[in-house]
């Protein structure tokens, strides 16, 4: 008998395995990939080559000569010499069969106001309108980046293509994000114009959204960027509905601009395949985001494809994704695939519950959507405010897809059993902002199902889970590692702009064991998750590894949120940690220990929320915030937040004894863990998965 403890890897291999579900057969008849033989097609011995298929989806100017050029690892390159516009791939190449289908169909929140059909042709038209007005009246050439800060609005994926169409290179900040957090992002992708909107409608208010404008311009000034230009796109073009003025010279509504560029045309600029097609700024170990680089070939070659095989999009469908375009899932998966697969991609403003939890499955029966798209923490809400409410509707998916989290066994069989009616088959989809699109799935008519498990690589991509020593854990060992990808495919990210260092140590170094080599196989890309691999090749995922806390769906920094709290005059250390929610999957708690002399109130907890509010944006509200005498510290004075995880989730604080100040850890427990039951958030048991997280949560800080 041996007295050690197993570890929380260990654990995991008693995870009670799922069940099977197998694709319905109406499905598999009519799927873009039935046929097992496309797996052969895609394996490593036809790499890279096999990623022939997915370019030949687009239409080239010129077509490339090499495939994938690994001259300078790990800025890959692919499809070079090929030459393409993105705009004229997801707009122009429709007109001729389908000018008159909607390319889009945008479902404004309020029930009153109409749904707006927009075709391609309609599409060809307003793209190239204010392409025009970006060139003429702008000024902008090839390269230059442009900044949006604009909501769920078809003026959105207009301005995308439009700056796709003219070569330069967008930037969408996530709309919910504040003024501040827009204005770094500006400064550190040194954008000269930020295209905005005057308001939007979100649950049942019609928000006034120039004002953060006002606060952005600001903020990226104070980091030495000016913008120059503010485009003001109006939620009812002819008149406004924001009281914020305008700035005389500098803010413009688009509408009236506009008016100058009627009917005019712009030829579509023929892009290298390496040019950058867009930056999207996303959340990492230290505070400064990182604008992950998009290409233009490679990046859409990886969409187009993967929205074929794993989404199943034709060109009759219709499509609707609810993810927030302001993130990579909307680039990705709103926009780009299945605009450039021709298809009808619908676009709804406002949240899914407004005015009550049956408002997608109506949206879905109004329009008859046919895939539809989302993520867990829109399940759970749906499923907790209307578990009943898809039966009353009668739309009929075929698909459906979800991503972004984990998603639980339990709200899984709800989303294909209520929402899917037991028609649709699910994909679980695994991937990141920096690799464009999906990385490890089931392909919906060949593999089976299994909730909770995303499946294995999709086509093309080898992952692998290494451990701290490079080992390769092997299938079925029930062990959890770091999920890597061997091997680089067209949809991974060219760059941090600005940061290529980091880019090559955050992403490559630990597992990277010479630098000099030009063999991809020397460069597995570290994802930043936790995993385990089923004996059936299916991939669990568990979380993230490097202090990123993913609430409902959205990843948030560390770092960032603490250095929001510690701009709170009398806060001196601020430590964010993770703590589970039944909806959101994780919420944050923020622990504050203030400078010597101040004494703990109310009011400095509301600062500290205002702070992150105003420094980040509402979505990273903390749920609760805790002032302490001192916080946990090893003896080298780092914070230890793993152990303060454990208090906020009751659960084992583990090994404190190496602590310098170990008796703080009961005080702290007593005094978050009473207030806790007080306020009836009550605890209850996690799961090993769980466990393993905030046991690993605030190692790599
Ligand atoms: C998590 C979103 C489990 C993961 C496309 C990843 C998931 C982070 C899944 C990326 C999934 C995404 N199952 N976890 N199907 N999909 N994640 O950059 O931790 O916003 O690293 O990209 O979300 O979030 P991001």
């Amino acid at each position: 008998m041996t007295t050690q403890q197993p570890s929380e890897s260990q654990i995991a291999v008693h995870w009670r395995e799922e069940e099977y579900y197998q694709p319905p057969s109406r499905f598999i008849g009519q799927a873009n990939a039935s046929d097992p033989v496309i797996i052969e097609r895609f394996s490593e011995a036809h790499f890279p080559e096999c990623f022939k298929e997915y370019a030949d989806l687009l239409d080239w100017d010129t077509y490339w000569h090499t495939t994938l050029d690994t001259a300078n690892p790990p800025f890959w390159k692919w499809f070079v010499g090929g030459r393409l516009n993105a705009c004229y791939n997801c707009v122009d190449r429709h007109l001729a069969i389908d000018r008159n289908k909607s390319a889009l169909i945008w479902v404004p929140e309020p029930e009153s106001e109409q749904t707006q059909a927009i075709t391609y042709q309609e599409l060809y038209q307003r793209v190239n309108e204010f392409a025009a007005l970006l060139r003429d009246f702008c000024g902008l050439n090839v390269g230059d980046r442009v900044t949006f800060h604009l909501p769920m609005v078809p003026e959105l994926p207009v301005s995308m293509l439009s700056c796709a169409r003219v070569g330069v290179i967008h930037s969408e900040v996530f709309g919910g994000f504040s003024g501040v957090a827009c204005g770094d992002r500006i400064a550190d992708s040194g954008s000269r114009v930020l295209v905005t909107m005057d308001a939007y409608h979100r649950n049942g208010e019609l928000v006034d959204h120039k004002a953060k404008a006002d606060e952005a311009v600001e903020a990226a000034s104070k980091l030495g960027v000016q913008v120059d230009k503010v485009l003001v796109w109006r939620r009812y073009p002819g008149r406004s509905s924001s009281p914020t003025p305008m700035v005389a010279g500098r803010d413009f509504f688009v509408d009236e601009l506009l008016a100058a560029f009627h009917r005019q045309r712009v030829e579509p600029v023929s892009m290298p395949a390496e040019a950058p097609l867009f930056l999207m700024y996303t959340s990492g170990t230290t505070a400064r985001p990182k604008g992950c680089q998009h290409s233009t070939g490679g990046y859409l070659a990886y969409v187009t494809g993967t929205a074929k095989y794993y989404q199943d999009i034709h060109p009759e469908d219709t499509y609707w994704c609810m993810a927030d375009i302001g993130w990579i899932t909307g680039h990705s998966y709103i926009v780009y695939g299945p605009l450039s697969l021709g298809t009808t991609s619908v676009i709804y403003e406002g949240v899914p519950t407004y005015p009550d939890a049956g408002r997608p499955w109506r949206i879905a029966e109004q329009l008859g959507v046919t895939i539809f798209h989302t993520a867990p923490t829109a399940i759970r809400m749906l499923r907790k405010l209307g578990p009943d409410e898809p039966h009353k509707y009668g739309y009929r998916f075929k698909h459906m897809t979800t991503v972004g989290e984990p998603i639980e066994p339990d709200v899984w069989r709800w989303y294909f059993h209520t929402v899917g009616k037991g028609e649709a088959v699910i994909v679980d989809t695994w991937w990141q902002t920096e690799n464009g699109g999906f990385l490890a799935s089931t392909l919906p008519a060949v593999h089976p199902m299994k909730p909770g498990s995303c499946g294995p690589g999709v086509l093309g991509i080898y992952p692998v889970i290494y451990d701290e020593d490079r080992n390769v854990i092997e299938a079925g060992s029930g062990t959890a590692g770091n999920i890597c990808i061997r091997n680089p495919w067209p949809g991974i990210f060219q760059t941090i702009w600005g940061q290529p260092e980091r880019f090559v140590e955050l992403y490559y170094s630990k597992y990277n064991t010479d630098p000099e080599s030009k063999d991809w196989r020397d460069w597995p890309y570290l994802a930043g998750d936790g995993a385990t691999l089923g004996a059936d090749g299916y991939f669990r995922i568990l979380g993230r590894i490097d202090d990123v806390i993913n609430v409902a769906g959205h990843r948030l920094g560390t770092k960032e949120l603490e250095s929001a709290a510690i701009t709170v005059a009398q806060v001196a250390e601020a430590a964010a940690v993770p703590v589970m929610d039944e909806l959101r999957g994780r919420a944050v708690e923020i622990y504050i220990a203030l400078k010597p002399g101040i004494t703990s109130s109310k009011e400095i907890e509301e600062k500290v929320v205002e702070a992150i509010e105003n420094q980040i944006g509402k979505i990273a509200r903390p749920k609760n915030v805790w002032i302490v005498a001192d916080m946990p510290k090893t003896r080298s004075g780092k914070i230890m937040r793993r152990v303060i995880a454990s208090i906020s989730n009751f659960a084992d604080v583990g090994d404190i004894t190496t602590l310098a100040n170990p008796e703080i850890v009961d005080d702290i427990r007593h005094q978050v863990q009473r207030a806790k039951s007080e306020r009836g958030e009550a605890p209850r048991e996690l799961s090993a998965e769980e466990l393993e997280e905030l046991n690993a949560f605030g190692q790599s800080g």
